[in-house]
């Protein structure tokens, strides 16, 4: 956190992004306004460090009562009880979201980046959206800026094309673009029609980030291969129209020690809550999964191991539960919906295969708050994190910060950015299904001398490398490139 107050005194720091950390809805129930924290792993990563460092945060204002709570600037001061920073909402239409958020960002970028076998959808109609709400946010970057250099930065890939933007009207601004998502190989970015534009939109940026360095090759090889420019790759640098651009691998993080283990109870209590709640015996194990209902998450792949375990090892009958909580999302999008309907029938044919006093799979179509998501990781014997391909996935990190008992197993997917740095999860392929019941097998077998092991190994690694860790490597870098800045225009 000192590094953060450290690396850019008193710079006009600008968060942008589409999905914003507290969503206001009417609630019929409560009968008033409810505020809601969104399941988002950019949202879970950059909300503390933005109470940590103030700013303002720019975002699409998605709740029914969103309207109601800001001023008439649009803006409202969060969290609302020690007014850190300032959320500034911008107003996106039913039609434009459609074109910009399901049609070019999640239809088209999402399926395009994650590589998952969803053929990625372009429509003309979608990207002149796309290319209309860039610039409204561009637009609100410019309206709120206080200085004609601010520190902006940008997330993921809802925002590729706003960074030049940005620069063409403020020049000296520091502009720090972060994909939180994969950055796939030339040859497949190559399938989208307007690869040159959003790759020059991203070289407005003074730093594009990922998670790994992987994907930074990825990106560079790409520049490379789309845009006219000169790369120096020992600097990993990419200058065009003379102005130049470094790629930089920053692994998210979380907070730590995350704030909602403040306030919950001890693990035994929070299984023993999940036993009844579900109506199982005592002696049930549990293994959790919770994401949003998204099919780059490899949920269908570990049901089917979870079924395969069963039929390769009936003794775990009655005595094994899977409780996969997933927030609906997207659910205008056809791949989304069928994702759940198909979720929904596997589970039913599941428990009916493996029938006995209780059901094997308990599936949780909805939402949990933080706190509700502490809990069921504390009380699990292990988490399955079996994503088919993720930038970092903060799940893993979460869970292994819920236990501060040293106490359970996380299974995770290779092909997530964060196996790179937990690497004592015991680490699967998502297409193996055999491969993931069999890890199903030895976490539920695990000693608990070797879990503590691990889970203080991984415990360590996340404490050492927390997103203010992330934050201020990135701010450093910034603070580097500013003052580089400021030595060569004197020169
Ligand atoms: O992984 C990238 C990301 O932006 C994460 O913040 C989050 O998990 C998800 O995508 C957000 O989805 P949405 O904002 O569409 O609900």
């Amino acid at each position: 956190q000192e590094v953060l107050h450290g690396a850019l005194p008193g710079a006009n720091v600008l968060v942008v992004s589409n999905r914003e950390p507290y969503i206001h809805n009417h609630s019929a129930l409560e009968k008033g306004i409810v505020v809601q924290r969104p399941a988002s792993g950019l949202v879970s990563a950059l909300e503390p460090i933005m109470r940590a460092c103030g700013g303002t945060w720019i975002a699409h204002g998605s709740g029914s009562a969103d309207r109601e709570t800001v001023d008439e600037h649009d803006r409202i001061q969060v969290p609302e009880s020690s007014a850190a920073y300032v959320l500034r909402r911008i107003w996106i239409s039913e039609e434009e979201q459609d074109g910009y958020y399901y049609g070019f960002a999640n239809e088209g970028l999402w399926p395009l980046c994650h590589i998952v076998f969803v053929r990625p959808t372009f429509r003309l109609s979608d990207w002149q959206m796309y290319q209309s709400i860039n610039q409204r946010f561009a637009d609100a970057v410019v309206a709120e800026a206080r200085t004609d250099d601010p520190v902006v930065l940008v997330q993921d890939y809802h925002l590729a094309l706003a960074p030049r933007m940005i620069r063409r009207r403020l020049p000296k601004a520091t502009i720090i673009t972060f994909w939180h998502i994969p950055w796939p190989n030339a040859e497949t970015f190559g399938i989208c029609p307007w690869k040159e534009d959003i790759i020059e939109g991203m070289l407005g940026s003074t730093i594009v980030g990922f998670h790994t360095q992987f994907h930074c090759n990825n990106f560079i090889e790409g520049v490379d291969r789309f845009v006219e420019s000169r790369i120096e790759r020992e600097l990993q640098a990419v200058s065009l129209g003379g102005h130049e651009t470094r790629i930089r691998p920053y692994p998210i993080s979380i907070e730590w020690p995350p704030k909602e283990l403040r306030q919950l109870p001890p693990a035994a209590e929070c299984r023993s809550d999940l036993i009844k709640q579900f109506g199982l015996t005592e002696c049930t194990r549990l293994i959790v999964g919770v994401e949003r209902f998204d099919y780059t998450k490899g949920i269908l792949d570990r049901m089917r191991a979870v079924d395969a375990l069963l039929s390769r090892n009936p003794a775990w009958r009655d005595r094994l539960a899977f409780i996969q909580v997933a927030a609906p999302t997207r659910s205008k999008l056809n791949a989304y919906a069928k994702l759940q309907a198909e979720a929904e029938a596997l589970a039913a044919e599941i428990n009916e295969r493996h029938h006995g006093r209780q059901d094997v799979i308990h599936l949780v179509p909805m939402h949990y708050e933080p706190a509700d998501v502490f809990r069921l990781f504390r009380g699990a014997d292990s988490c399955v994190v079996s994503s088919l391909h993720d930038g970092m996935n903060l799940v893993a990190k979460e869970f292994v910060s819920s236990r501060d008992d040293n106490e359970g197993v996380l299974i995770l997917s290779s092909f997530a950015g964060a196996s790179r740095e937990l690497s004592e999860a015991l680490i699967v392929n998502p297409y193996d299904t055999e491969e993931m019941a069999s890890a199903i097998d030895r976490a539920l077998s695990m000693p608990v001398e070797e879990q503590a092991e691990r889970m203080r190994l991984m415990r360590q690694q996340i404490k050492e490398n927390n997103v203010y860790r992330w934050a201020g490597a990135i701010l450093l870098d910034a603070a580097k490139s500013r003052t580089r800045e400021r030595v060569l225009s004197l020169a």
